[in-house]
């Protein structure tokens, strides 16, 4: 029982990043504020605002995107302290098992994994569907047969039906062209992803500094047709209305659902470790990306819908097709193209932080090290783990569904949140004297109002997700009792502890 609660002590944390298995030093602000920004404007706003303002929330997505930037700041703050004392790889995972240990640590990896690999894969299936669109404009088709995932739910019958098709081509391509791009440096990557996020960021000022001449303010009445709340506990609505499928709506559903856009934040943290002065840019990367997005999805958002009757926004492409409506067809095209410029860059960083993941629990002994802690000789960069998560997102991107991956990510994410703002209360408690270079503000305020608003938009998401939850952490479970219980370092050191040979475990394990 002791062992599973055991903690791995910060400086043994901090004297593993000397070692030689270690990765490249290499990222300033700028970057790391870029990776954030490259995780965090994606298929959220370009894709899921349509569906939540069309279906959940009207106008009120405006205060959805207020009260999804709420939770994620107070997450933010709690992230940016931790990432500043534990300046290496492996985020969340890393910070829990400094405060909470080894199981809680596990837990959170094995959420962090759901979080990474599925909204990568859900976000190569919207980068296909971007493509195919703007493929489309030119007459160029993607042969029917592999153009889709083989099967999707219907909202209308409340079930999976056929789609006809084999898989989802441009799907797979995309996500092999990336791997490919991680494998070969995190330098190289972190240019590519300079170089999409400026674009992205230039359609977004697009959008908003054209869109807000289109306006009609007639059409923010009613602000929210579906009310302001949304709140269900396993399929039974506590709070608001009901949707066909049995689903809650209102302005905090609608908040649970375009959560997605702020996903990947957190990713600046997983990369700390390729960070040049980690304690300082790190905190600096997390806060700066977060406001920034957020302001500007709350602009988007409200232009969206002053621009477009909610009820008449496109469920697959609203910004691009927003301007369409008004007669912009220029402006729906450049949009278009900014789109999947944003959200290759979201793939790209989904795809890099995952291996970082997988590389902080091996070289924990939480996972076989020879694979996920193997570092490339000429690249320095963890490619056998890059290489199988790009080998696993293109599969599930291939055949699983968007919707239905979609839905997966966002009640892990949130999980994690509510274990970071748990943890940093608990390392208050425990370090008090830690050296912390950033400290979140207004502790416990910050991390508590994080952890309820959190677990409320847990709450607003439909039954399923919280099933599929449970299944991903039973799986999870049967793991770490069946390898990463007895394989741990901290569990191998103690046996040589009690053996009497610590001096030699020492050498053997902490340096992997
Ligand atoms: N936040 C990311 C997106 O919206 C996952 O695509």
């Amino acid at each position: 029982m002791r062992n599973l609660f055991a903690t791995k002590p910060l400086d043994m944390l901090l004297a593993e990043v000397k070692g030689e298995n270690r990765l490249k030093r290499v990222l300033g602000p700028l970057q790391l504020t870029s990776i954030g920004i490259g995780a965090i404007i994606g298929t959220g706003i370009f894709v899921l605002t349509g569906v939540a303002a069309h279906d959940k929330t009207g106008p009120a997505l405006m205060l959805s995107f207020v009260v999804a930037g709420m939770a994620c700041v107070f997450a933010a703050l709690c992230y940016a302290e931790f990432a500043s004392m534990v300046p290496i790889a492996g985020s969340a995972y890393t910070y829990a098992y400094a405060t909470l240990g080894e199981l809680m640590a596990w837990i959170i990896g094995w959420d962090l994994i759901l979080e990474y690999t599925v909204s990568a894969a859900a976000v190569a299936h919207g980068w296909s569907h971007y493509f195919q669109d703007m493929v489309g404009i030119v007459g160029i088709h993607v042969p029917r047969l592999l153009s889709n995932a083989p099967f999707d739910f219907n909202p209308a019958l409340g079930k999976l039906v056929l789609t006809g098709t084999w898989f989802d081509l441009p799907a797979v391509v995309v996500t092999a062209i990336i791997t490919t791009i991680l494998v070969v440096g995190i330098q190289e990557s972190a240019r590519f992803n300079t170089a999409m996020v400026l674009i992205k960021l230039a359609v977004v000022a697009l959008v908003i500094g054209l869109g807000v001449f289109y306006v009609n303010p007639a059409n923010w009445h009613p602000f929210a047709p579906f009310g302001y709340t949304g709140v269900s506990f396993f399929g039974k609505t506590l709070f608001g209305q009901t949707g066909p499928g049995g689903q809650p709506l209102g302005m905090l559903a609608g908040s649970a659902m375009i959560f997605f856009a702020y996903i990947g934040f957190d990713a600046v943290s997983t990369n700390a470790e390729e960070a040049k002065n980690p304690q300082k840019d790190v905190p600096t990367g997390i806060i700066a990306s977060l406001i920034i997005c957020t302001i500007l999805y709350i602009a988007v958002s409200g232009i969206l819908t002053g621009m477009v009757p909610y009820y008449k926004l496109n469920i697959d492409a609203p910004v691009s097709d927003a301007f369409g409506q008004v007669g912009l067809v220029w402006a729906q095209g450049v949009i278009s193209i900014g789109a999947m410029a944003g959200i290759t860059s979201v793939l790209l960083v989904m795809l890099l932080s995952q291996p970082r993941i997988f590389f902080a629990m091996a070289r924990d002994g939480l996972m076989p090290e020879k694979f996920f802690a193997a570092v490339h000789e000429r690249f320095r960069t963890p490619y056998k783990a890059t290489i199988l998560t790009g080998f696993v997102v293109a599969c599930m991107s291939a055949l699983i569904p968007l919707r239905i991956l979609a839905e997966l990510v966002n009640i892990g994410t949130l999980l994690a949140f509510v274990i970071v703002c748990s943890a940093v209360l608990v390392m208050r408690k425990t370090n008090p004297n830690a050296e912390r270079p950033f400290r979140c503000p207004w502790v416990p305020f910050t991390p508590i109002a994080g952890i309820a608003i959190c677990l409320l938009l847990m709450f607003s998401l439909p039954a399923e997700n919280w099933w599929r939850l449970i299944g991903w952490l039973v799986i999870g479970f049967a793991i770490y009792f069946g390898y990463g219980r007895h394989h741990s370092v901290l569990a191998r050191r103690r046996r040589a502890q009690a053996e009497g040979r610590d001096g030699a475990l020492a050498a053997e394990t902490v340096t992997p």
